[in-house]
Parts: structure tokens; C-alpha cells; sequence
């Protein structure tokens, strides 16, 4: 039996990739396997959490215990989080949420012929959902992830203040052995207050359980509701 440490807490968490359509045959999407988002559902589960799994589009099947709600666009993303922000403890960001999308949505599909000479797709930047949600934020545990190809504490803990978060995993995606697709990942936990926990390589699952360790830390011990 493992511990119950979560008991009763509701644990919201993200994952996967999203897609943002160019017309009606092509998006815009991103490496995220959704490895790491499920993997911290299923333990926040295991650890006695009632866990709803905001998810993009991944193959990985829903987790028995866990309520999956699937989406496609950030956009999605962002309405599916927001209206259960109010009723969760604890926010877990691991999804790879795109940053930009196109501006106009092609109904028709882009033809070659028609753009022979090439194509120039203009992008948009999408909002923030992080930084929105922590501005709504009441008695919230918020936890972000931070995708980089340069490990640097400075843009981390500058990542950590701007999306005003608790608690920031910040995963080097260069690795072949972390970051997107794998089944293990090598994190440094940076906390609000200036803690920096590097974590060996790890399966997901383990790095899954020290990042809920800190957020028991957190949140403090389960009350009964
Ligand atoms: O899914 P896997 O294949 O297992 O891969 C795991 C992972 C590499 C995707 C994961 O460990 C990870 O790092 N997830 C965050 C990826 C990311 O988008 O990082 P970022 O540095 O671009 O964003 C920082 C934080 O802001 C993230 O918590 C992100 O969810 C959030 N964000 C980003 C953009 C946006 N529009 N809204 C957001 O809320």
C-alpha cells in the first residue's frame, strides 16, 4: 500500500500536446507524448487524490480512476482548465500547450498549385493559461513544468515569478533520456521561496512523486472535507 498522503485532495493536471489547425488536413502540434501529465495523474491518484486530466491529443489510454477530459486547441485547453480551476487544490502544468497558432483557420485545404512560389503561414500568440489561472487563483497549489534547451536556473526562476507559480519542474528537452516522448526524465525542482532540488534521471512515475511530495509540503497535511 502506498501512501495517502493526497487523500481527499482535488488534483487538476495537464498534459500532452496541443494542435492548432492550419485547414482542415494539416496543424501545428508538438513532441508531448502526454508521458509525463499521466504519469503525475496516476500518482496523485495513487496517493489517495480525486484527479480530473485535462489532455491533448495523445495515444495513452485514460487511467482507470482519473476523470479525462480530451482536447484539441489551447484555446480548448485553456476553457476545460478554467472551468475547473475554482474546484480543484492543486494545478499540475505539464501539458506542451502551443505557444502560437495560425491567424486564419484555411476552411479549404492549401493547395500546392495555388502556392507555388511557397507559403508563408503567420502565426499568432495564444494566451497564457498559467499566468491567467494564477491570477484567479484562491487557496490553488500551482505547479508549472518549463520545456528548455538550456538548462539555466536564471530564465527558470524568471519563468517561476512571471506564471506566478509554487513550484516550477524544469526539464532539459535536448537529453535523449528526458524531456519529451521518453519514459524517464532528469528535473530540477525550483521552488517559490528559492529551493532548488536537482532530481537524478528518474522514470516519470518517480519524478511524478517527488514533485507531489513538495506540493504535500505545500498544501500542508490532508484535511478531511
Ligand atoms: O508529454 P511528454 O512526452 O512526457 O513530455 C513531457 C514534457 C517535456 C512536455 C513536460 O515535461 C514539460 O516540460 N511540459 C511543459 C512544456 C512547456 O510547454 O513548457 P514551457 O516552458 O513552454 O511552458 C511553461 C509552463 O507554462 C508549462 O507549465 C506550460 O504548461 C504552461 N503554458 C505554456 C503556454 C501556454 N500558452 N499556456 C501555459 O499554461
Amino acid at each position: 500500500p502506498g501512501k495517502s498522503d493526497l487523500a481527499g485532495v482535488r488534483v487538476l493536471v495537464s498534459a500532452g500536446p496541443t494542435r492548432e489547425a492550419v485547414d482542415p488536413v494539416r496543424f501545428l502540434t508538438n513532441r508531448s507524448s502526454g508521458k509525463m501529465g499521466f504519469a503525475v495523474a496516476r500518482a496523485a491518484r495513487d496517493r489517495g487524490a480525486q484527479v480530473v486530466l485535462v489532455t491533448g491529443p495523445v495515444s495513452l489510454a485514460d487511467p482507470p480512476g482519473v476523470e479525462v477530459v480530451r482536447v484539441e486547441t489551447a484555446e480548448e485547453m485553456r476553457t476545460a482548465l478554467r472551468d475547473r480551476f475554482a474546484a480543484c487544490d492543486v494545478l499540475v502544468m505539464a501539458a506542451a500547450v502551443a505557444d502560437f497558432r495560425p491567424v486564419g483557420y484555411s476552411p479549404a485545404k492549401l493547395k500546392k498549385g495555388e502556392h507555388a512560389g511557397g507559403l508563408r503561414l503567420e502565426l499568432e500568440p495564444t494566451r497564457d493559461i498559467l499566468s491567467e489561472l494564477a491570477t484567479l487563483r484562491s487557496q490553488q497549489v500551482l505547479v508549472g513544468f518549463a520545456a528548455e534547451t538550456e538548462a539555466s536556473l536564471d530564465r527558470a526562476r524568471e519563468k517561476l515569478r512571471a506564471k506566478g507559480v509554487d513550484l516550477l519542474v524544469l526539464n532539459d528537452v535536448t537529453q535523449p533520456d528526458a524531456g519529451f516522448e521518453v519514459d524517464t526524465n532528469r528535473a530540477i525542482l525550483l521552488g517559490r521561496s528559492g529551493e532548488v532540488e536537482p532530481l537524478p534521471l528518474l522514470r516519470k512515475e518517480e519524478v511524478a512523486h517527488r514533485l507531489l511530495d513538495r506540493v504535500v509540503a505545500l498544501h500542508g497535511p490532508t484535511t478531511p472535507r
